[in-house]
């Protein structure tokens, strides 16, 4: 649709090993491969995924959501791939953008199984923070584990993220209620638009 495209944000950050930029309405085949290979490793971390998460039209009906939540400032999904712009390592995402008085939003993210510890979630985060922190204006970014999600807790450590909380069956995973670690990122500059 004429002006549609010109209105998502145009966001792609590089770093020494990845290319982070949102998901377009082009990377159906990618997500799809994703998690097709990562199925059986991301299950014990994520909500059940429907079969659709597998297949390029489920992710094709997805994009064009994400299309229209991108445009409206509403998420940021953001994939993380090699230089070459070709295959998905993994996902970051900001759902739930408020404004107003509460200019917060909650992150989400996956690594690929043959990617992990490498420190690639950290080299991504970095600069998909700061650009929530500095072009988005978020006072506060929230981000929840499962206490037994060790490399998850201390990945967010490391960012700056503090604990807030404890919830008792916070978040349906892998079809079961499972307590979370409340944490968050808050942004002590951060200054209403002039
Ligand atoms: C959570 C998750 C993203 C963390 O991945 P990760 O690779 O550990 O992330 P990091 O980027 O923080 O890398 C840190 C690891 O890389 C290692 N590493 C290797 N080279 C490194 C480098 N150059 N810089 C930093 N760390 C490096 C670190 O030692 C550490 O490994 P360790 O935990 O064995 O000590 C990943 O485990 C995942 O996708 N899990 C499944 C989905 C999930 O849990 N999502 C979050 C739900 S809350």
């Amino acid at each position: 649709m004429f002006g549609y495209r010109s209105n998502v944000p145009k966001v792609s950050l590089t770093t020494e090993r990845l290319t982070i930029r949102l998901a377009n309405e082009r990377d159906a085949y990618r997500l799809a491969d994703y998690y097709t290979e990562n199925r059986d490793f991301l299950k014990p971390w994520e909500p059940v995924r429907d079969q659709s998460y597998c297949y390029p039209s489920g992710w094709q009906v997805r994009l064009n959501t994400i299309g229209e939540l991108h445009k409206q400032g509403l998420a940021y999904y953001f994939l993380l791939l090699d230089l070459e712009d070709n295959e998905v390592i993994g996902v970051v995402n900001f759902s739930n953008v408020l404004r107003g008085d509460f200019h917060a939003c909650f992150l989400g993210y996956s690594l690929g199984q043959k990617w992990q510890g490498q420190g690639l979630m950290y080299e991504a985060l970095r600069p998909a923070l700061r650009y929530m922190l500095n072009q988005q204006r978020m006072h506060r970014i929230m981000a929840n584990y499962m206490p037994h999600n060790l490399r998850s807790g201390n990945l967010l450590v490391r960012l700056g993220f503090e604990r807030e909380g404890y919830a008792k069956d916070y978040l349906r995973i892998d079809g079961h209620w499972q307590d979370h670690v409340l944490m968050a990122l808050t942004n002590s500059d951060w200054k209403p638009a002039i």
